[in-house]
């Protein structure tokens, strides 16, 4: 199967012939070839966006939406096949394939009914006979950089308040996850979206990437990935002068304190360590521990470790599927080795797994660490694997200076049944996400998704505030005096 692009309506590509392969990480097997697109294609793209988006912006939101709403019902038909799609080319296990497709479905009505609101405001006018009201304008183009780790979900939080709010996109998906970007596209041009309005160009950052940032024509640039990629892309934007949405790393924990359920906070800490092979930007990779209750954490960590089922994400008994590829696997094997040489005691896991069925997928053993202390780079640096370390604190004040205490801010969580110490936390934990009494993954459609620090840039994914980052804010005054009124001065 070879993954074209979909520009303007159409299956086209322009210029020379290169693919890539993609892979199922759990097998090695090839799943499709990919267009490696070039800079040709972009500027296709742009052109029939720019195109489209003048019409598609004077189609009423509700009217916009009513294509969502179609979005979201095929998705559903098609949830268990997208699902399927999803693990064979991503890893992470059905269960969490379908709960991500499900993420996209209610993405796709939630912002479908953003079409019968996209509130402004009416405020008073400081002058008689004048009104005064501000309303969203769509911005026009505006391209989209995804990551492979939600290779869909995250596509929806950032496409589907783009069209419902009048602009058209260009979506760049991750190399290693193209198949899902596909799926979407047939799904876009089986709704029905008019040529132009949704196109998805396959293709490498360093050249589409590139390209979409300097398109004078592409507006805004959303970006989900690493900070060293974000960074990069801030940068190139900023002397565009491009609005670029940065959503990037994190290096989130669990707080256990002394008076916590120990036994949900363990189930908290395995989920969101463990769960989608720890690639989540939310993924739990430090759990700060009070010292009382540190040694039993430990123990019970370890027992309940021995369930976690390794293997192919299609077979239902799983509990952890593959990394993404080779060079992922490296770089959480080096971690590793930098955790032992920085003095921390290796619990369990620690290696790849390479046995029997396991030979030719990209496996890691989930793997704990202890003493660890929160300068090590293992507590400071984002793995995006199965590893996770334990920090020990003494109090409350020491476990939030400890996970502040790094450069990002995405997610975080607190197990304690004192309301004292939670509303203190939820307070001062320096994250755009707070738990109490879960892990630090699972974030909602419609609340804002993002962080502070080195997780972003002051936007947010996901809610109405996502709805910030697509629109451009109109104030409009009508003075119907009939007379010339100077504000700030014929107020009297
Ligand atoms: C991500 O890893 O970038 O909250 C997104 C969660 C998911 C989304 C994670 N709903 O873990």
């Amino acid at each position: 199967m070879k993954l074209t692009n979909f520009i303007d309506g159409k299956w086209q590509e322009a210029g020379e012939e290169r693919y890539t392969a993609v892979l199922n990480p759990a097998n090695g097997e090839q799943l499709a070839k990919v267009r490696m697109s070039t800079k040709e294609e972009v500027d296709l793209a742009v052109a029939a966006a720019v195109k489209a988006q003048k019409k598609w912006a004077l189609v009423p939101a509700p009217k916009r939406a009513d294509y969502l709403y179609e979005i979201g019902r095929l998705m559903k038909e098609k949830k268990e096949h997208l699902a399927q799609v999803l693990t064979k080319e991503m890893g992470k296990v059905i269960e969490e394939g379908r709960g991500e497709v499900q993420e996209g479905i209610d993405m796709a009505f939630y912002m479908a009914g953003e079409g019968r609101r996209l509130f402004g405001e009416t405020t008073p006018s400081e002058l008689a006979d004048k009104f005064a009201m501000s309303v969203r304008a769509p911005i026009g183009v505006v391209g989209l950089i995804t990551p492979w780790n939600f290779p869909v979900a995250i596509a929806t939080w950032k496409s589907f308040p783009a069209i419902v709010a009048g602009n058209a996109f260009i979506w760049k998906p991750a190399t290693e996850t193209p198949m899902m970007a596909y799926e979407m596209a047939k799904i876009f041009e089986e709704v029905g979206l008019p040529p132009g309005v949704a196109n998805v160009v396959f293709g490498s950052g360093s050249e589409v990437g590139t390209a979409m940032i300097e398109h004078p024509d592409v507006k805004v640039i959303s970006f989900t990935g690493s900070t060293e990629t974000g960074s990069k892309v801030a940068e190139l934007g900023g002397r565009h002068l491009k609005k670029v949405s940065l959503e990037m790393g994190g290096k989130n924990a669990v707080i256990v304190m002394d008076d916590a359920d120990l036994q949900l906070a363990v189930e908290g800490i395995l989920w969101s360590a463990f769960g989608t092979a720890g690639q989540r930007c939310t993924a739990c990779s430090r759990v700060i521990v009070h010292k009382d209750v540190k040694s039993e954490l430990e123990s019970m960590l370890l027992a309940q470790m021995e369930n976690l089922t390794i293997g192919d994400g299609l077979d239902e008994t799983v509990k952890i599927g593959p990394v993404i590829n080779k060079q992922a696997l490296e770089k959480i094997h080096s971690y590793t080795k930098i955790g032992q040489e920085e003095g921390a005691k290796l619990l369990a896991g620690g290696h790849v797994l390479a046995d029997g069925d396991l030979a030719n997928g990209n496996y890691y053993a989930p793997t704990l660490f202890t003493d660890v202390s929160s300068n090590m780079r293992i507590a400071q640096e984002e793995i995006f694997g199965p590893v996770v370390s334990l920090i020990e604190v003494s109090s409350l004040e020491e476990a939030i200076e400890v996970n502040n205490g790094v450069k990002f801010g995405l997610s975080s969580s607190i197990f304690s049944r004192d309301i004292n110490n939670v509303f203190r936390a939820q307070r001062d934990l320096d994250t755009g996400i707070v738990y109490v009494n879960a892990g630090t993954t699972g974030a909602e459609i419609h609340l804002p998704f993002g962080g502070t620090k080195g997780t972003g840039n002051g936007h947010r994914d996901s809610g109405v505030a996502a709805l910030d980052v697509y629109t451009e804010w109109k104030s409009i005054y009508v003075d119907f005096s009939g007379k010339l009124q100077r504000a700030q001065i014929d107020t009297e």
